[in-house]
């Protein structure tokens, strides 16, 4: 784990007429990551984009690619995903009976593997798969769509995961996804998050390389 705050811009709010320039944008404006929203109609109710798209847009920066996929049987495409060149695959412990072997094979792949929880699913779910998970992303708000309302209660979630890591002397990143604004980063910072996926407080924001810093804690 690093000890600087990670801030992951979500392009699920950007501006997809011109997703190449906005997320060539995001290096200068001193983001970390490039939060990639994979989403199937299928694991969650609205559809995105696949690999293709992600390859498309890895010439465009050198950041990392953070691939958040929320999708069903997320086995199936975690190669596709790390052949069009994602950093870190994410992947929901709801949408994989057999997620301890499918964060296995993401590392096989030579890629970080991530594990996901839903604002429902209880921090007991992922307590197996840590020591496979280079990151546990926590939902803040069901997953889906952009620009919704954090949810506090994930609050105690975070607190509970991070002191799980730090018991069992891993090193893993915290990662919280979901209504992350100026306000609710301090929160989840405080709570023991170190990476910080936000949409629409960055792209809706009139000075983006102010809000970024905000979110990290500048
Ligand atoms: C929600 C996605 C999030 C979302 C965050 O399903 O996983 O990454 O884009 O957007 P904001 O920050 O607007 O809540
Ligand atoms: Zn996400």
């Amino acid at each position: 784990m690093t000890d600087r705050i990670m801030v992951a811009p979500s392009i699920l709010s950007a501006d997809f007429k011109k997703l190449g320039e906005e997320v060539a944008s995001l290096a200068p404006l001193g983001a970390d990551y490039v939060h990639l929203d994979v989403m199937d109609g299928a694991f969650v109710p609205n559809i995105t984009f696949g690999a293709h798209m992600v390859k498309a847009l890895r010439p465009c920066t050198d950041l990392v690619f953070d691939a958040h996929l929320m999708v069903a049987d997320p086995a199936k495409w975690a190669e596709d995903f790390a052949n069009a060149g994602a950093d870190i695959i994410t992947i929901h412990c709801e949408a994989d009976v057999h997620a301890h072997r499918t964060l296995r094979l993401i590392r096989s792949l030579g890629k970080k593997a991530g594990i996901a929880l839903n604002p429902a699913t209880h921090e007991n779910s992922v307590e197996y798969l840590l020591d496979e998970a280079d990151m546990v992303l926590v939902m803040s708000v069901n997953p889906g769509f952009g620009g919704q309302s954090f949810i506090p209660a994930v609050l105690k979630k975070i607190e509970n995961i991070r002191e799980t890591i730090i018991r069992r002397g891993l090193d893993i990143d915290v990662e919280v996804d979901g209504g992350v604004n100026e306000k609710t980063a301090r929160l989840c910072r405080e709570a023991g998050a170190n990476v910080l996926v936000a949409g629409n407080a960055v792209f809706k924001a009139q000075d983006r390389k102010q809000m970024i810093g905000l979110i990290r804690g500048n």
